[in-house]
């Protein structure tokens, strides 16, 4: 098993981040079996396909590998970089653009949603982005890839890249690269944003009230949570009936993901409640949650040059694991090598 995912390096580490990816990426790390590996990386690259300042790239790509280590994930135990330091992954991204093909990438919905109806004044990046992403984990052979639901359309593509890859250019029983499988975590693949149920929690969303960061203190948090959007109408005691409420179920999954709960259990508990009194027990047990990982991350700050040194350590690692495959793609595509 090879488990492979990264995280763009810009702005703070959220909620919908953590219950959607790195939470399960330190479980996955926890749980390997003898002769597994992880790699877990800061996609520093793709965050110039966005106009960026290069100074808070720099500072967020070293403060985003701390706040990994602060969740759990042990530089000892996986493999972490950043991109950049690995030229590998830019490498094989120009070898995998002579197979991605325009119809492809057109049909992305995170293409269509960042360049939305300026396409031409877009960057080439922001359109050949996913050929990164493809590169990222075919790169190291991936089989399993934890991520959001909304990098599922990215996998499918890379997978398509691969296949499409070993038919062209390998034999029928030497495919060069494993097709990786998407682990979307069941409950929590998409946190929405606290001011509006039918937007995710992200990143570039302005205001700092739709998302809760992993930094934030705990006065912060309460008040988040209590300014969170929500309807009048109290639980109900399924989750069903909460389908047309995406606020209030909003609330409700990120409760369960975080006292890792089902769903009709916690409604049984707080059916009949309004979010009155929901909001202040969900709002400590982010508290709870998160304040570990806050200190642990403040304490982690005082010392940028060991983080930095950590990453170096997992670039040169990494480099190592991309060698054997980027020469084989060299190969298979018959450019001369000496
Ligand atoms: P990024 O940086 O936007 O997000 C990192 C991870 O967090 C997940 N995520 C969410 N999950 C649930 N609810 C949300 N509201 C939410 N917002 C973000 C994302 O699904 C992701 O797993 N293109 C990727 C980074 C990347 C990558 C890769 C991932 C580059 N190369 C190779 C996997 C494999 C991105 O921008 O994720």
């Amino acid at each position: 098993m090879r488990v492979v995912s990264g995280i763009q390096p810009t702005g703070n580490l959220h909620l919908g981040n953590y219950l959607g990816a790195i939470r399960n990426w330190v479980q996955m790390q926890d749980d390997l079996d003898e002769g597994s590996e992880c790699l877990f990386f800061l996609a520093d690259m793709h965050a110039i396909s966005m106009p960026h300042d290069p100074a808070e790239l720099h500072k967020g790509t070293l403060e985003m590998a701390a706040a990994l280590i602060a969740c759990g994930i042990d530089p000892d135990r996986s493999v972490l970089f950043n991109q950049a330091q690995v030229p590998q992954h830019a490498e094989l991204q120009w070898l995998l653009t002579g197979t991605a093909r325009m119809g492809w990438l057109n049909r992305m919905t995170q293409w269509k949603d960042k360049a939305g109806k300026n396409r031409e004044g877009a960057s080439v990046a922001l359109f050949a982005y996913p050929v990164l992403q493809a590169a990222d984990v075919l790169l190291y052979q991936a089989t399993h890839v934890p991520v959001g639901e909304d990098q599922k359309q990215h996998l499918e593509l890379a997978r398509d890249i691969a296949q499409k890859f070993n038919n062209d250019f390998c034999a029928e029983d030497a495919p060069l690269f494993t097709l990786p499988e998407p682990f979307i975590p069941p409950a929590a693949a998409r946190i929405m944003s606290l001011r509006d149920g039918t937007k995710k929690m992200s990143k570039s969303d302005p205001s700092e009230m739709s998302r809760i960061a992993l930094v934030d203190d705990a006065d912060t948090i309460m008040k988040k949570v209590k300014k969170a959007k929500t309807d009048p109408d109290p639980l109900p005691d399924n989750l069903a009936a909460l389908e047309a409420r995406p606020e209030a179920l909003n609330l409700v999954t990120i409760y369960c993901a975080l006292a890792d709960r089902e769903p009709d259990a916690v409604l049984a508990e707080h059916a009949g409640q309004g979010f009155g009194a929901f909001k202040p027990v969900l709002g400590e047990l982010l508290v709870e949650t998160l304040s570990p990982i806050s200190a642990r991350l403040r304490q982690l700050l005082e010392d940028r040059e060991a983080i930095e040194a950590a990453l170096a350590r997992g670039a040169a690692k990494a480099r190592e694991r991309a060698g054997p495959t980027l020469a084989d793609t060299y190969r298979a595509l018959g450019l001369l090598r000496g």
